[in-house]
């Protein structure tokens, strides 16, 4: 069954709006005859902040999950097969199409949710996330065979937020991980890649990243007054094992959960900086009482919206076909 140009395009922009360490988009995708197949590219990782490329799997795992959601709603599902092939370490997976049949209503909701997903670096509101919620997100989670834990009372939210302080202090005394960060942060709009400063903004100088683990949020108050704080829910996304095929499956995983928060109207952003660090990642897993391995914190809850952060032009993440055409269209999908 042969995949058409068209669809396969469309698919192309659905994916490459999938999150990324330092919107690094380390991505690009291949269309053959009759499959499709999603590459790393080392060229775009941040050697020092994803040196073994654990960052890279969850983007690729996630920019998989939209792609695969996007042919599924053109009525044309794919399975995927993660790392197939030894010899091509950069093939992250390859997908083969089922047969064809129309999408179900909650992938049509999920795949409409792909362009209103963003990072939301704001303090979020007072309002408790709902419990409908929080159970769809554990589903979410649990149905592509990964675990979400949701840290509830305060007393495990400031075990948590107190591991990030200490993962973020490990990384910031390492001055190349902290150039290397500045230099994926954009003071304006202009570029395709990399994180705006105003995506902070309180604090449009600081670190964009040390944000959320650095100021105690109860300290951010709007502008009339309100403390922004509350209830913002924390959880922590992981897997049975660490292996590579298993930071895929958190990325693929990880943007099932992100879409459905955003399909009932919350915000979220990520958190990786106790992930990065060996022992706060491990610290954070015995203080879940986890024998997996977490993969990725949230922040979850209401919050004032944001801006879309930008993308590289599809041009320059679509590989020539093995039938030695290009797919230069940027056709952007109409959810
Ligand atoms: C592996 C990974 C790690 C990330 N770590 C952080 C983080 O520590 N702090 C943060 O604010 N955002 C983090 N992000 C979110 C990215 O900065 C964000 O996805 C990227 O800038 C693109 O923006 P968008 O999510 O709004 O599309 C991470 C994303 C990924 C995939």
């Amino acid at each position: 069954m042969s995949i058409s140009h068209h669809v396969f395009t469309a698919a192309v922009s659905a994916a490459i709006r999938a999150p990324s360490l330092h919107n690094s988009q380390p991505w690009r995708f291949r269309r053959c005859p009759d499959e499709v197949h999603v590459l790393a590219d080392p060229s775009r990782t941040p050697p020092v902040a994803d040196a073994g490329g654990w960052a890279t799997r969850i983007a690729c795992g996630a920019a998989t999950y939209n792609l695969q959601l996007a042919f599924a709603v053109a009525g044309q599902p794919m399975a995927v097969q993660w790392r197939p092939d030894p010899n091509e370490p950069t093939l992250m997976a390859v997908l083969r199409p089922t047969e064809p049949r129309p999408p179900t209503p909650h992938q049509l909701r999920l795949f409409q949710a792909i362009p209103r997903r963003h990072s939301n670096r704001r303090p979020f509101l007072p309002r408790p996330v709902p419990v409908e919620v929080r159970l769809a997100m554990v589903t979410a989670a649990s149905e592509e065979g990964t675990w979400i834990d949701l840290v509830v009372g305060a007393i495990p939210a400031a075990a948590v937020s107190e591991i990030t302080h200490a993962a973020s202090r490990v990384l910031h005394r390492n001055e190349a991980y902290t150039s290397e960060l500045a230099s994926w942060i954009r003071h304006e709009r202009a570029g395709t890649a990399g994180i705006l400063a105003d995506a902070d903004p309180n604090d449009p100088e600081a670190d964009a990243y040390d944000l959320l683990p650095l100021r105690p949020l109860s300290d951010l108050v709007d502008g009339a007054g309100r403390t922004l704080t509350d209830d913002p829910l924390i959880a922590v996304l992981g897997t049975a094992g660490d292996t590579q095929q298993d930071h895929l499956l958190a990325g693929y995983a990880l943007q099932r959960v992100l879409l459905t928060i955003t399909d009932h109207g919350l915000a979220s952003a990520l958190l990786s900086q106790p992930i990065e660090v060996p022992s706060a990642r491990e610290q954070l897993r015995i203080a879940l009482g986890r024998y997996g391995t977490p993969q990725m914190v949230l922040r979850v809850g209401y919050a004032e919206p944001t801006s879309p952060t930008p993308r590289r032009p599809m041009a320059d993440v679509i590989e020539a076909s093995v039938d030695g055409t290009t797919d230069p269209s940027t056709r952007a999908l109409r959810p």
